[in-house]
Order: structure tokens, then sequence, then C-alpha cells
């Protein structure tokens, strides 16, 4: 059989990589300049304190050529020694990877246990750092929008908890999903190190990775000794006061970012905030009019940068997943883990829009239906009543 040719846009519905907005693609096709130029060192600055905006942070933003996963080990590196307690929680898919992450370096994790529909019990965190009256526990290490279900926690709620068993441990967060998606505010929550990565709610391509550190934790790392060379903080917070690097930067990402952060300062955070919760709850009301369930089964945590939808008993969501690619050429977010083949996810993070989002729901509605899954129509119908009654929360 002919192969079909695909015509017009692909509709991109992971939750991340994100759709790349034409004017930051444009803003890299950018020649190369001398990274030990003013020009560059104007431009590093520049979008150091472009990224502290985003983070709502005060303190300095270490940017890595690397992706998330470069980020969070940085995190690690910087701030503990070998043999060192941490706390994590088991949100999903990513939390299990970061604390495979931490044992593989020497760390000992005590992994509070959850079903993956459900958010961070902060006050479980609390019991389990009144019970460790040694303060052997030096790190909490928690996955604010765990991209595997569709679950933001309380990052708050967790501070919280931290400061009611006045325990001394850093809270590291991984807000990968979480920033420029929800509000998500650095200092005012007291992270100590707040990980991201380019690829979702900061629209750009995938590349970078983010540290946002507090004073505490640059204390921190003057005493951890897990061996460190390309990931050191000290170094390139050091180079980037002055706009300098410690080794060859990904130059094209920081034209990139500058334009990126142009982009998010235009629509304000707020706003980013607001588009994104319009478009999540779309999304979840599209669901429930098709009948199906939510991965997340708690309603005051739901993510803004994707929905995980699960599909009847006996049927294979990635075979779902297929038909609609196939179909529709709308990509999907796997199930990952524990839930693979259960759900499917979609991303609805970055650059996107109430109509880029109703396009994804009618190859998702279509696809349902070419895949044999039991449905009922009227999820896009839904979304756009949602969206059209809500205009003016928009905010834009
Ligand atoms: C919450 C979360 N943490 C960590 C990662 C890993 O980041 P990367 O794939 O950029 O290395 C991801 C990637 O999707 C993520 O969503």
């Amino acid at each position: 059989m002919a192969k079909t040719v695909k015509r017009g846009r692909h509709s991109l519905s992971v939750p991340g990589p994100s759709n790349v907005p034409d004017r930051v693609l444009r803003a890299m096709d950018h020649p190369m300049i001398d990274h030990r130029s003013q020009e560059f060192f104007d431009l590093v600055k520049h979008v150091c304190t472009g990224m502290k905006r985003v983070f709502r942070s005060s303190g300095p933003v270490a940017i890595y050529p690397s992706s998330g996963t470069g980020a969070w080990e940085a995190a690690f590196l910087n701030t503990l020694s070998p043999g060192d307690k941490i706390l994590g929680f088991e949100t999903g898919q990513f939390a299990t990877l970061w604390r495979n992450m931490a044992e593989r370096h020497g760390l000992k994790v005590d992994f509070i246990p959850n079903d993956w529909r459900h958010p961070i019990d902060a006050a479980e965190i609390e019991r389990r750092l009144v019970a460790d009256k040694g303060h052997e526990i030096k790190a909490v290490t928690v996955v604010h929008s765990e991209t595997s279900t569709g679950i933001a926690s309380d990052i708050p709620a967790v501070r919280k908890a931290i400061d009611a068993a006045k325990h001394p441990a850093l809270l590291i967060v991984d807000c990968i999903s979480g920033l420029g998606v929800h509000d998500y505010r650095h200092d005012e929550w007291g992270v100590d190190v707040s990980i991201c990565g380019s690829q979702k709610g900061l629209m750009l391509p995938p590349g970078l990775g983010y540290n946002a550190i507090s004073k505490k934790a640059l204390e921190a790392n003057k005493s951890a000794k897990l061996n460190r060379a390309y990931f050191d903080w000290q170094p390139m917070v050091d180079a980037n006061e002055t706009g300098s690097y410690p080794y060859t930067p990904a130059i094209g990402m920081f034209y990139a970012s500058k334009e990126a952060i142009a982009m998010m300062d235009e629509e304000g955070l707020e706003n980013i905030v607001a588009r994104h919760d319009l478009l999540s709850e779309a999304t979840r009301r599209a669901v429930h009019a098709w009948d199906l369930e939510l991965l997340c089964a708690d309603s005051r945590a739901y993510a803004s940068a994707l929905t995980a939808i699960m599909v009847p008993e006996g049927v294979n969501a990635d075979a779902v997943r297929k038909v609609i690619l196939e179909q529709y050429d709308v990509s999907l977010g796997a199930g990952l883990g524990k839930v693979a083949g259960k759900v499917f996810r979609i991303g609805h993070l970055g650059w996107t829009n109430e109509l880029m989002l109703c396009a994804a729901l009618a190859g998702v509605e279509m696809g349902l239906g070419a895949a044999g899954v039991k449905y009922k129509s009227g999820g896009v119908q839904a979304a756009m009543d949602y969206i059209g009654g809500n205009n003016s929360a928009h905010g834009r």
C-alpha cells in the first residue's frame, strides 16, 4: 500500500517537547558568535536575569547544556555527599527515575510509596521528618508536576511540613513540567533547588537544564562531597556573574531563550498560568464527556501541563495512540512505567492555544472511534463550550 503523505501541520500534543514558537525558531537561526565576546556576555546576563524572573527567584540560576536529567544530577552532586539520606515521594515515573539516579550516586533514599493517582501527602513527609530525630535526612526531593501522571503537588504544603517538623533538610523540587505553566514561586515557597528543562513550559527545544539555587543550597554546596566536575555550580555561578561560561555554551539556545523570555514577559506569568488552567480544564471536560477516566483521582491536584487519560479495561492505550497518529497526525504521550499501555497523555503546555487544543481533541475523539474504544461523543463540544464561556477569564 502506498504510504500516506501528511499535509498541514502535525499536532504535537505530547507533554514535552512542546511546540516551539516560530519567533523562537527564527531567533535560533543566528550565526555563531565568539562566546568570549561582549555580545555573548550580554546575552548570558540577559537570559540569566530573565530566568530568575521566570523562577521567581532572586538567587543564581545555573543553565547547563543538558536535558532535565542532567539538571537532576547537578542538584544532587552540588548539595549532597555519598551515603547521605534523602526523602522522596513516588508521584510517578519521573520521581522513580530520579530515585534510581540518587541510588546510583550512593545516596540512601527513603521513598514514600504512592498509587500514581494522588499527589504528595505532605503530612506523611512531616511524620518521616519528625521521626528523623538525628536529622540524617539531608534533602526532601519532590516532583512538582509529575509528567507521567498529570498530577501536580502542593509544594508550599511540603515546605510547611519541613518547617513544622523543624527539620533542616533542603527542599529540592523538580518543576520540569510545572515552570511556565503553574504559578511556581522558588523564593516565596522556600525551595532550595528548583530543577527545570527547556522543552516544556519554557517554549524552547530540548537542550538546556536549569538549577535555581537558594542561599542555603549554595552553603550546602561548600561541604557536599559527591564528585562533580562538569556540573559544578561554583564555576558556573561565578562565570555567569560576568556573562561568561565555564565551557562552550549552547549559543543557539541562548538566542532562543532570549526570545522565549521576551514572549513570556509580553504575555505575563499570570496570563500564562490562566491560559494553561483554561486549556487543562477544557481537556478534562472533554474526557468527562467521552465518559473516560482521568488518572488523577484528586480534583485539587490536576496538572495544567498535561492530562493523563485511562483507557477502558482490555484496551491497549498504545494501540489507540497509534491509530490517532496514523489517521489524524496527532502525537500523544505514552503511558510510562507502571501505567504503560493503560493511559495516554495529552500535552497542553507551552506555546499552545484554544484552537491547537481543540484540533488535538478532535483527533483524539475521532481516533477513539476509529480504534474501537467504547466512548461517548461530545468531548470536543464540551471543551469548546467551556472555552467559549470563559474567554473573559482568560485574561488576554
Ligand atoms: C517531571 C520530569 N522530570 C524529569 C524529566 C526528565 O527530563 P529530560 O527528559 O529532559 O532529561 C522529565 C521529562 O519529561 C519530566 O517530565
